[in-house]
């Protein structure tokens, strides 16, 4: 099964092709391409993703992704003969379908025209949770390919995708060995969640934080010390720093609360507290306080996911989200599965998978094809920023 999968839920405009086989039993894939073009440097001024600005963004972009991905796919070739001429009944459609989005039509019209549509069997895309516009764009992008080429559409939920990122292995990968029930730890800009998978497609979330989620945290610590947005690599960087002044203590929020809920909003607030006590804030303070609320984060992840493995006798654990680049934070997983969870398996995303890509996207959206009888009709699939696993 050739899938072409969209991800445009935040500040990235992704598009993936890939190869699907073996059904839920050897499930193997194929990575034909894996193009994702970032607008974080964009975003930056405005210290977070802007949402009209990442909607406009992904409008025009679009195209000009889809052409590469196509390419590196080797599946982009020019007409040799006529043009390919659009329905006037689809062009309708077309212009209904992007009346928002009037550059993004005008480059897919522009587009379609001189090039062999190749055989998709089914287009996979980000449906929610995220930027709502930002969304809009992926979904109406991916009705409008399905109009031309006739493929079927595949909605994903974003984190059940970077629950599948931890899965990428390279350029060949097949998914063995699974033993359900496996958990997730999901730690994103807008997420931290543990998730129960009881088999393929079928979850529960058993702890989640309740304000700010462990991306979101990094961000506004990272802004508190002078830090650029993105602040989640600015931070790790800054604790790795050399020259360290002081030893500070932060709370390590809920650690002892016997659930497996989050709460960081409070350890940013300490952060804040602590920062107006300081007469001069140099690089050596901010390395020590990075430092410190990096390793707070680090110790309440890995204290409750412990808790959730023993609890829920889980022998496979996979991390995912943008903050699973963290190396402090992948190094103590690692070292308490080791110690703690003999016989368990942490499978962790490779780097390139931590941050927004469409290839997680395709590979989730393959099980749900295996899944649902039925593809949903198109006018009833609608953005969901808020959509839940
Ligand atoms: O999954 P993602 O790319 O977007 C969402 O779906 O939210 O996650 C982005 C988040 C940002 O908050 C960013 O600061 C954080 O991931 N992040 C990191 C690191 N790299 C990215 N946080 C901690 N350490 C990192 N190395
Ligand atoms: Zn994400």
């Amino acid at each position: 099964m050739k899938i072409l999968a969209i991800e445009t839920s935040c500040d990235e405009t992704a598009i993936s092709i890939i190869e699907a086989t073996g059904g839920k039993k050897h499930p193997r894939f194929k990575i034909l391409s894996d193009v994702v073009l970032s607008q974080v440097k964009l975003h930056a001024p405005y210290g977070g993703v802007f949402p009209n600005l990442a909607k406009r963004e992904h409008s025009k972009n679009l195209v000009p992704v889809l052409t590469q991905a196509l390419k590196e796919a080797g599946l982009l070739k020019p007409r040799k003969n006529k043009r390919h001429e659009i329905a006037p009944a689809t062009l309708r459609k077309l212009g209904k379908l992007l009346a928002r989005e009037p550059e993004l039509l005008e480059q897919l019209l522009g587009f379609v025209p001189d090039w062999n549509i190749p055989k998709i069997d089914a287009i996979a895309f980000t449906s929610g949770p995220g930027l709502e516009p930002a969304l809009w764009v992926g979904i109406n992008f991916a009705k409008a390919l399905s109009l031309i080429s006739g493929s079927t559409l595949i909605p994903v939920n974003h984190m059940e995708g970077h629950i599948f990122s931890a899965f990428i292995r390279g350029n060949t990968f097949s998914i063995s060995h699974i033993q359900f029930p496996m958990l997730a730890l999901l730690i994103s800009g807008g997420h931290t969640e543990l998730v129960l998978i009881k088999d393929w497609l079928k979850y529960k979330k058993i702890g989640q934080t309740r304000d700010d989620a462990a991306g979101e945290a990094f961000d506004k610590v990272a802004r508190i010390l002078g830090l650029p947005y993105p602040g989640g690599p600015e931070i790790s960087e800054l604790a790795l720093s050399k020259k360290q002044s002081g030893t500070y203590a932060l709370p390590r929020p809920m650690i002892n609360s016997g659930d497996l809920d989050f709460s960081f909003s409070g350890l940013k607030t300490a952060v804040l507290y602590l920062v107006q006590k300081i007469p001069a804030l140099t690089k050596p303070i901010r390395a020590a306080i990075a430092k410190e609320f990096e390793q707070a984060v680090a110790d309440v992840l890995v204290k409750k996911t412990l808790a959730a493995a023993r609890a829920y006798k889980t022998k496979i654990i996979v991390l995912g989200g943008g903050v699973s680049a963290n190396t402090k934070i992948r190094g103590d997983l690692t070292k308490m599965v080791e110690t703690e969870l003999p016989g368990t398996t942490l499978m962790l995303p490779e780097r390139t998978a931590t941050t927004d890509n469409a290839v997680m996207i395709g590979v989730a959206g393959y099980f749900r094809s295996l899944k649902e009888g039925k593809a949903p009709s198109p006018s009833r699939i609608k953005a969901d920023g808020n959509l839940s696993l």
